[in-house]
């Protein structure tokens, strides 16, 4: 592995999965977490801001910047998802409240000023809904070139949605923001790479991984180590994680859980765990029974040029290996 560490802006809504995104982040020697910002989606925007910082404090990463950003969609109001996630975000888990204060910058402004700091330099890599970001690159349409990249986790591009038939969660809390998004990257080969549904239901942990990663911190899934003390990252990701298997459980029919965005964090650290390609995309905002769908013209009938790189496939047993080592010597050490 390069000793080049990647400076990464993670935008979220943490929920379950985007919590495990931060954790792999922090667990990542390739990756610099600049900062977070937080977004309304799987729960409220406070929430999320508190949930984040909470979760970083577990990792031992307190020193991490942490911003809130708008706390609805831009036209439409908010819609969270408790029982995907939990009334609070995080499942049954339990954390100590956050230390840690929020940034006083707002989320859009910490970007675009992180964006312009290190012009070039920086991935932003969302895992919420859009919102964010849109207000962004309002404020500053020069965002797309000043970004090295965009990754999304959103959308679905080729499969069934998870939340109308054709929509996918972070596009359907905001699809205005999308649409604003999906519109303002592409050109002049600033293509965001967009992990949609494709390939982040590929990405399901199952009660033996959450097992092998206990054991590289050398206790048991719930977090009970040999010598009576109890691992809190283990602990949390038992609690956090038993929700969201048992919610998969009723809607996917497996005991499991589609970890989205880690996959996309992961392959923000390393492109190469996905096949692309390129594709034009625009969302739908209109339709009776499709708002929110992200239409990707895979025949080319608009005759537009691509504007987004599109996940289409991704070495998920490759993810699982990274995965399972960096979390779990990540917990072996708090
Ligand atoms: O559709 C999956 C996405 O929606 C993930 O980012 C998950 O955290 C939820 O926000
Ligand atoms: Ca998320």
């Amino acid at each position: 592995m390069s000793d080049v560490r990647i400076p990464i802006l993670v935008d979220c809504d943490t929920g379950i999965d985007d919590s495990l995104a931060l954790l792999y982040a922090v667990a990542s020697p390739d990756c610099d977490l600049v900062a977070v910002t937080c977004t309304a989606g799987n729960v409220d925007a406070r929430q999320v801001a508190e949930n984040t910082r909470a979760v970083l404090e577990l990792a031992g990463r307190s020193d991490v910047e942490v911003a809130i950003g708008r706390e609805t969609p831009l036209e439409r109001p908010l819609v969270t998802t408790p029982e995907t996630h939990g009334p609070r975000g995080i499942g049954y888990a339990e954390l100590p409240p956050a230390r840690m204060p929020l940034s006083p910058r707002s989320g859009p402004d910490l970007i675009v000023e992180e964006a312009r700091r290190r012009p070039g330099e920086l991935t932003l890599v969302t895992l919420a809904p859009l919102t964010n970001v849109a207000l962004a690159v309002q404020r500053a349409p020069e965002l797309p070139r000043l970004l090295r990249r965009l990754v999304i986790m959103g959308g679905s591009y080729r499969s069934p949605g998870n939340t109308a038939p054709t929509t996918e969660w972070n596009v359907n809390v905001d699809p205005e923001a999308a649409g604003i998004v999906f519109a303002a990257f592409g050109a002049d080969s600033t293509r965001p790479l967009a992990l949609g549904l494709d390939v982040t239901e590929r990405a399901k942990l199952l009660p033996d991984h959450l097992a092998e990663i206990a054991a590289r911190a050398g206790c048991s899934p719930d977090g009970r180590g040999p010598d009576g003390r109890t691992n809190a990252v283990i602990r949390y990701l038992d609690d956090a994680l038993r929700f969201y298997m048992e919610f998969h459980s009723r809607y996917d029919r497996f005991f499991g859980a589609f970890i989205h965005d880690p996959l996309a964090l992961a392959t923000a650290i390393d492109p190469t765990l996905v096949r692309t390609e390129p594709v034009t995309v625009d969302v739908e905002l209109s339709g009776r029974l499709t708002t929110g769908e992200t239409v990707a013209d895979w025949r080319h009938v608009w005759g537009r040029p691509p504007n987004v790189d599109v996940a289409v496939a991704a070495d998920a047993d490759r993810f699982f290996e990274r995965f399972i080592e960096r979390v779990g010597d990540l917990a072996a050490g708090r």
